[in-house]
Formats: C-alpha cells, sequence, structure tokens
C-alpha cells in the first residue's frame, strides 16, 4: 500500500510517517512541496504519486490563534480537507482525515462521553473549522475515515508533557486547570489504531482516544511524579483561565464504533503516558535544560 501523509512535520504525522514507513511506502510532502490550499498543488502531487490512501494530519492547531486569524484557519483546515477530498475521490484513493475533540460542546456532565454520532456543536473557531472539515470530506468522497481525537502528546511537536517537564525544569510556576477532563493520548498509539483501520477496509467516523480520563492538573502531576520533578503548581478553573478559544470542559470520547468492531487497540492513558515518559522522559529533561 502506498500512503501519503500531509502535515508529517506536525506531531501526529511525523508518528504516522514513522509508523506507516514500517509496513507501507510513504510519500510525505512538506508544506512547501504540497500545501493542501492549493487545489493545483494537491492534484499535481497526488496525480503524479498516486497513492492508495491520503492521510491528512495537516491543520492549522493553534487553537486561541484561529480565533483571530480567521481566514487562514478557515482556508487550511476546511478549504484544504475538502481540497483533499475532492481530489482523492477523483483519483480513487481512500482519505483519512483527522478530526477533533473540539467539534463538542463539552457541556454533557463528567463522565458522560461524546459518541460518534453525537452532534457536534463547537465552541471555538478552532472547533468550527474541525467540524467543517468533517462536512467537506464527507460530502466529497464515499471512501473516508474521519478520526476524532484529543490531548495528544507525542515526540515532535507542541505539546501539554513537553510544556510540563520545561516548565518544572526552568523552576517555574505551573499554572493548570482542575475541571477539564480528558484522556491523554499518544501519537503513536494513534498511527498504530490509523493502520488497523486501513487494514479492515473501514470507512466512517471513529472516536481514537485514549482510555479512562483525568483533568489537566492530574495529567501534570502525573508527569512530574513520574520524573521525579517538582514545581510550584497554581490549580485554577477554566473560568479563571479565560483563555481566548473557548474550550469544551468535558472532553471525553469514548470509542465506540473501535469496540463495536472489535478494533480498538487503544490502552489505558496511565499506561502510554508512563511508556512514553520512560522512553523519551530523560530526552525531553536534557532538551529543556539545553532551551534555558
Ligand atoms: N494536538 C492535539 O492535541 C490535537 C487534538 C485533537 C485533534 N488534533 C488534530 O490532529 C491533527 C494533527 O495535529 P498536530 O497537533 O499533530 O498538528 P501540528 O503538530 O500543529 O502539525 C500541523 C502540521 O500541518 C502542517 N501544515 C499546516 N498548514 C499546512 C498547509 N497549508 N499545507 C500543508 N501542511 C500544512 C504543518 O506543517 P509546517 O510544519 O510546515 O507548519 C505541520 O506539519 C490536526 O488535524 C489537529 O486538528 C490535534
Amino acid at each position: 500500500m502506498k500512503v501519503l501523509i500531509t502535515g508529517s512535520t506536525g506531531m501526529l504525522g511525523s508518528d504516522c510517517k514513522k509508523v506507516f514507513s514500517k509496513k507501507y511506502e510513504v510519500i510525505a510532502p512538506t508544506r512547501e512541496e504540497m500545501d493542501i490550499r492549493k487545489w493545483d498543488k494537491v492534484i499535481e502531487v497526488i496525480q503524479k504519486n498516486s497513492p492508495d490512501v491520503v492521510v491528512n494530519c495537516a491543520a492549522f492547531t493553534d487553537v486561541d490563534a484561529c480565533e483571530t486569524e480567521r481566514k487562514i484557519a478557515q482556508k487550511i483546515n476546511i478549504e484544504g480537507a475538502r481540497n483533499l477530498a475532492q481530489v482523492c475521490a477523483r483519483f480513487e484513493c481512500k482519505i483519512v482525515h483527522i478530526s477533533s475533540d473540539y467539534v463538542f460542546d463539552g457541556k454533557k456532565p463528567i463522565p458522560q462521553p461524546y459518541f460518534e454520532d453525537d452532534e457536534p456543536n463547537p465552541l471555538s473557531f478552532y472547533g468550527k473549522t474541525k467540524a467543517e472539515s468533517e462536512k467537506a470530506v464527507i460530502n466529497n468522497i464515499d471512501d473516508y475515515i474521519i478520526i476524532r481525537t484529543g490531548w495528544l502528546y507525542g515526540i515532535n511537536g507542541k505539546n501539554f508533557v513537553k510544556w510540563v517537564i520545561k516548565k518544572a525544569v526552568n523552576g517555574e510556576k505551573l499554572t493548570v486547570v482542575y475541571d477539564q477532563y480528558g484522556s491523554p493520548t499518544w501519537t503513536y498509539r494513534v498511527a498504530l489504531q490509523i493502520i488497523v483501520l486501513l487494514e479492515k477496509k473501514m470507512t466512517g467516523i471513529f472516536h481514537v482516544t485514549s482510555e479512562g480520563y483525568c483533568n489537566r492538573l492530574e495529567w501534570a502531576e502525573f508527569i512530574l511524579n513520574h520524573l521525579g520533578l517538582s514545581a510550584p503548581i497554581e490549580k485554577i478553573s477554566m473560568k479563571e483561565w479565560n483563555p481566548p478559544a473557548k474550550r469544551p470542559v468535558n472532553c471525553l470520547l469514548e470509542n465506540k464504533e473501535l469496540k463495536i468492531h472489535r478494533l480498538n487497540i487503544m490502552r489505558k492513558w496511565k499506561e502510554d503516558m508512563k511508556e512514553f515518559l520512560d522512553i523519551y522522559g530523560a530526552r525531553l529533561i536534557k532538551e529543556a535544560k539545553e532551551e534555558s
């Protein structure tokens, strides 16, 4: 199988590139080589390479910046997804598109999770673009997989785990919310789950997050404890935090479709978090020290 990955310099895309390369032929154009906003470029690269599958990990992911940079967010997240879906349909290529827990409003009481067939009702402009990106895919191609995930961490790219380590290493105070709930999810595991879905030739929307859940404060404490780090922590509520983009309080997604089809390989969040920190913790601490 030949797989073309967009966004392969990002957090999820880089793990997809690494994991898929062990099994498939992988083409990973950079943004310069294939800007997904440019229809002509998308046609040219896909026609030239004729992949069997396109995995779209490219997106404008800065949730707060999306509030002010609306045109760019719309172009990359919605029009980019539409371009890829239309071109994939034309060349009979499957598309895997990555969406987000932020398509939901998070108003269900904890610990009630969101299911694949729950109605999206995004709070932020980023969430709106991700909800629209799903429609842009569904309306333009039949052979699609949409993955909704959230609270991602991985070795590449910016993420909460790196932020916590950096703050602690620098002896800075961590200001963390105690009332936003989600399931920390390793990008490496998501990549493996995508392979399972591809091998079984599945189509449709799939929630893909780790099993179990925590709040952000518990996540931060888990990272610090496991690495033997310490830092002063200021515990605040979502209301006190008040970032530019509104975020859902409840980010819990149930992998219902994966479970119905007996395809769920996602592990408990603590198991994956421990494995990730055992492999990369020392390196991340070293990098944080070097940067400070
Ligand atoms: N991070 C999370 O916690 C999270 C949660 C839920 C869902 N998601 C979704 O998961 C996916 C991957 O997220 P991530 O955190 O891995 O993203 P990321 O690290 O921010 O990487 C984004 C990637 O997209 C590329 N890109 C941006 N604009 C592009 C364009 N116009 N054309 C081609 N490539 C472009 C970037 O390339 P450059 O490096 O050249 O800029 C980068 O490789 C996204 O769809 C995101 O919405 C993420």
